[in-house]
């Protein structure tokens, strides 16, 4: 059986890297293309969900961090640093000590969940918390590897996007083709730039150290991505100051990867509209509860725009339809435990005895 080696070396002959590049890898990527029965029923359309919760992290960070890392470790560099609102710093402190160098996380103070806190800490990162949110952790974190001896891992470093397009390739080769459409939630605007990026590589030729590979698929997918409202810039057309928004993942209001975002979209035909809070905490219910899929908040913001646009009328029909959820549910599990109309949810307490958990569950005695 062929056991999976990390993207670099799956996808060796289209990234930057060569035989003797010394490779740092948890074994991130190969995640699960998922049918989405529930949405695929709603809609009408074959719908799939890419469960980036399952890297070695516990999200889609971990395919563009070997690759940074990777550079980083060819470089030299001693220290990297990156901005986070959690996930990027738990992936970076993870593959900072697998290639055995230091590394410093700024996040934003009080915005990061446990889950993600716990990762940098447990790995050993330098945590500081800023007092101010993720754009102003990313203007400090340039700064810093500006003119300091810290190399910068966030995704302004091309070497994070190369990695993250491996999971267009994963599509592709799990269909046979490109979807027909592909939607996803949008923060910093790495990763709808990434797809982009890997779907036109594999339907176009390919030219490698060593030849031309032909193309692996016929068509590219139209690019659908979801903002939340309180931190939309993208759709509002200018940065968002003080973006606000449950989901703290895509909690941003200036994205570092505006312009190749704002390309995806129109070279794709495709959108980036907003979702509110309310509609991507019933997406993430329904992820849980309909099709058993558990995510982070932030990871429902794409099917949350497929629920809206099902909603319009204006969902499509008959069509292979991807949606990315970006992250685990277990990053920022205290959402499951609040239910739709916001109160707690209190488990149910018995006895230890048969007589009183099956009256607990509602079960007539058959013997
Ligand atoms: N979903 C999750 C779970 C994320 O952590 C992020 C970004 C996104 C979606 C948005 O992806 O930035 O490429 O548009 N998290 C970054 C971080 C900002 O620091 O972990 P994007």
């Amino acid at each position: 059986a062929h056991q999976w080696r990390g993207v670099i070396r799956e996808y060796a002959d289209r990234l930057p890297v060569t035989e003797s590049t010394e490779v740092v890898t948890l074994g991130e990527g190969g995640t699960p293309l998922v049918r989405a029965r529930a949405l695929s029923e709603l809609t009408g359309s074959e719908v799939y969900l890419k469960v980036e919760g399952m890297n070695p992290t516990g999200s889609f960070k971990d395919r563009g961090m070997t690759m940074a890392m990777t550079a980083a470790v060819a470089a030299g560099a001693k220290a990297v640093v990156c901005a986070s609102t959690g996930n990027t710093s738990a992936s970076a402190a993870a593959y900072a000590t697998q290639a055995g160098i230091t590394c410093a996380v700024l996040v934003p103070d009080g915005k990061i969940s446990m889950g993600k806190l716990s990762q940098a800490i447990a790995h050993g990162a330098q945590l500081l918390q800023v007092n101010g949110n993720f754009d102003n952790c990313l203007d400090v974190a340039r700064k810093l590897a500006e003119a300091y001896p810290v190399f910068l891992v966030n995704s302004v470093n091309p070497a994070r996007l190369e990695g993250q397009k491996t999971a267009a390739f994963e599509v592709v080769d799990s269909l046979g083709d490109a979807p027909d459409y592909h939607l996803l939630p949008v923060g910093n605007a790495g990763n709808i730039s990434a797809y982009w990026k890997g779907y036109k590589e594999y339907a176009a030729p390919y030219a490698t150290a060593d030849g031309e590979l032909a193309p692996v698929a016929t068509k590219t997918p139209v690019m659908w991505g979801f903002q939340a409202e309180g931190a939309s810039p993208l759709v509002k057309g200018h940065p968002v100051t003080e973006p606000d928004t449950i989901a703290t993942a895509i909690r941003i209001g200036n994205p570092a990867s505006w312009d190749l975002a704002v390309a995806a979209r129109d070279e794709s035909g495709g959108l980036i509209e907003a979702v509110s809070d309310d509609e991507i905490l019933e997406a993430h219910r329904w992820l849980s509860s309909r099709e058993g899929v558990f995510v982070e908040p932030a990871s429902a913001a794409g099917v949350a725009g497929l629920l809206k646009k099902h909603g319009e009328g204006l969902a499509p029909k008959g069509k292979t339809i991807v949606i990315t959820v970006t992250g685990h549910g277990l990053k920022d599990p205290q959402w499951a435990l609040r239910t739709a109309d916001g109160s707690d949810v209190e488990p149910t307490k018995v006895e230890f005895d048969v007589v009183s958990v099956a009256a607990a569950l509602g079960l007539e005695e058959t013997a």
